[in-house]
């Protein structure tokens, strides 16, 4: 497969995470839970909502060193089924625009949003992060998270996120990024094998993040978090007997709990780390 070729890698990453009815099948897994699905709030969905290391936790910690303010309009950059975009709409009275190359994500995160009333606030569509469908400067804030592991081209990625923002807007990321050059195992949540995974170190997203117009304030690197995030998921699940009925799994459909060893062996291995980088606009 050619990797620089979008029309080659994209549908193949979309096919890694197209999913039938996502929606109905969570409803299941909350029911499963012991959920009144007829009186659910969004942080019901939190254990399964945000596909990312550490899930709600990271992105209460990322929002932290943010100022999303009320009325402010977000870009979420590969938005899943919409956990980040409800939560800032929630907790930061944003409004929030999301783009998602996988359909039936965009659909299971709009049937979700629609379900608590924050349709209003959220809005979402299909498209690729390398195209984004917005005028220059529509936005007065941005981030991404676990994205960028399925993009190759990150000079392109990051000018179509640079030419969306406003000067001075907030752009935040947090990528799966390379530490060491060794072979990752597969597969991993993001990718059945290395023809769609395109893991990058720090150095290279700074210097691509830099030269498509942006400031890179922050850097946080958050591998012991993540492995400590995954020791007390596993502590948990063996003495409950197994994974709850809602989690991630779902959204993994196939060889989820060998994605997550995978992932972890190369976390303990010292080869990738979650990352958060806190940038602005220039
Ligand atoms: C691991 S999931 C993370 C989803 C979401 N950001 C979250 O944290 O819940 C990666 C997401 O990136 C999306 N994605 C991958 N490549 C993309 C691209 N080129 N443009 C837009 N979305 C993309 C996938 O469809 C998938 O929803």
């Amino acid at each position: 497969m050619d990797k620089t070729n979008l029309a080659s890698v994209e549908p193949h990453v979309a096919a890694h995470y197209a999913h039938g009815d996502l929606e109905g099948e969570i409803l299941k897994a909350l029911a499963a839970s012991g959920k009144d699905i007829s009186q659910l709030v969004p942080v019901d969905l939190a254990p399964v909502d945000e596909f990312h290391t550490a899930g709600r936790l990271a992105t209460i910690d990322l929002a932290a060193q943010l100022h999303f303010a009320p009325g402010m309009h977000l870009l979420d950059i590969g938005c899943g089924i919409g956990g980040a975009s409800r939560f800032f709409a929630q907790e930061r009275g944003c409004r929030v625009t999301g783009i998602d190359l996988t359909d039936d994500y965009v659909r299971a995160a709009a049937a979700f949003s629609r379900r608590f009333g924050l349709d209003g606030q959220l809005a979402y569509r299909q498209a690729s992060a390398l195209a984004l469908p917005f005028e220059a400067g529509a936005f007065d804030g941005a981030y991404m998270l676990h994205v960028g592991m399925n993009i190759a081209d990150k000079p392109r990625l990051f000018t179509e996120a640079r030419r969306v923002l406003k000067p001075g807007a907030e752009f935040a990321l947090f990528d799966v990024m390379r530490t060491d050059w060794s072979e990752l195992r597969y597969p991993v949540p993001w990718a059945a094998t290395s023809a769609t995974s395109f893991v990058a170190s720090p150095a290279d997203y700074r210097k691509v993040l830099e030269a498509a117009g942006f400031e890179v304030l922050g850097e946080r690197g958050r591998r012991e978090f993540a492995r400590n995030f995954f020791r007390e998921m596993a502590a948990k699940n063996a003495s409950n007997g197994g994974p709850p009925p809602l989690g991630i799994h779902i959204l993994m459909k196939t060889e989820g709990q060998q994605k997550i060893a995978n992932y972890v062996a190369n976390l303990d291995a010292g080869l990738i780390a979650p990352v958060e980088m806190i940038c602005r606009a220039r």
